[in-house]
């Protein structure tokens, strides 16, 4: 957990972000502790911001990775209080990461709050509707 919040407040400096100026970083782990990273990167069209949870989740999947090979994501932001997944993030996270899966808040006391996957999005949508 240590490991991944250090890697998380390196990245945050990578985070595209001149319009909310507010940096987020992910940190996404495998079950083979591989890692993958990822940063929000806004656009001057606001809308198409991509927060830093997918671009981490989009990075792995891009490399091959699936959502067995997936441990846990952590979000970390420079504030004294947890940021937790948009709505957005929530219904990627649900379908690229298993319901097991850990999602953990980190802010910028060293604190973490960890959820489950499905936790977060109850009676989400999902592949299993279509
Ligand atoms: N953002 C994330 O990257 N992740 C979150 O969990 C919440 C919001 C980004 C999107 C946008 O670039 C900025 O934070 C302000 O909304």
């Amino acid at each position: 957990m240590e490991k991944l919040l250090a890697l998380a407040i390196e990245n945050l400096k990578n985070s595209y972000s001149p319009y909310s100026h507010f940096p987020v970083s992910a940190v996404l782990e495998l079950k083979n502790g591989r890692i993958y990273k990822g940063v929000n990167i806004e656009n001057a069209a606001y809308g198409l911001a991509n927060c830093a949870e997918r671009s981490a989740l989009f990075a792995a999947y891009s490399d091959g990775v699936r959502k067995t090979d997936i441990r846990r994501i952590l979000v970390y932001t420079d504030h004294d209080y947890f940021v937790s997944p948009c709505g957005s993030c929530r219904q990627v996270i649900r379908e690229l990461m298993e319901n097991d899966a850990e999602v953990i808040l980190a802010n910028n006391k060293g604190e973490t709050q960890t959820y489950k996957n499905v936790d977060l999005l109850p009676f989400g949508f999902s592949e299993a509707d279509l």
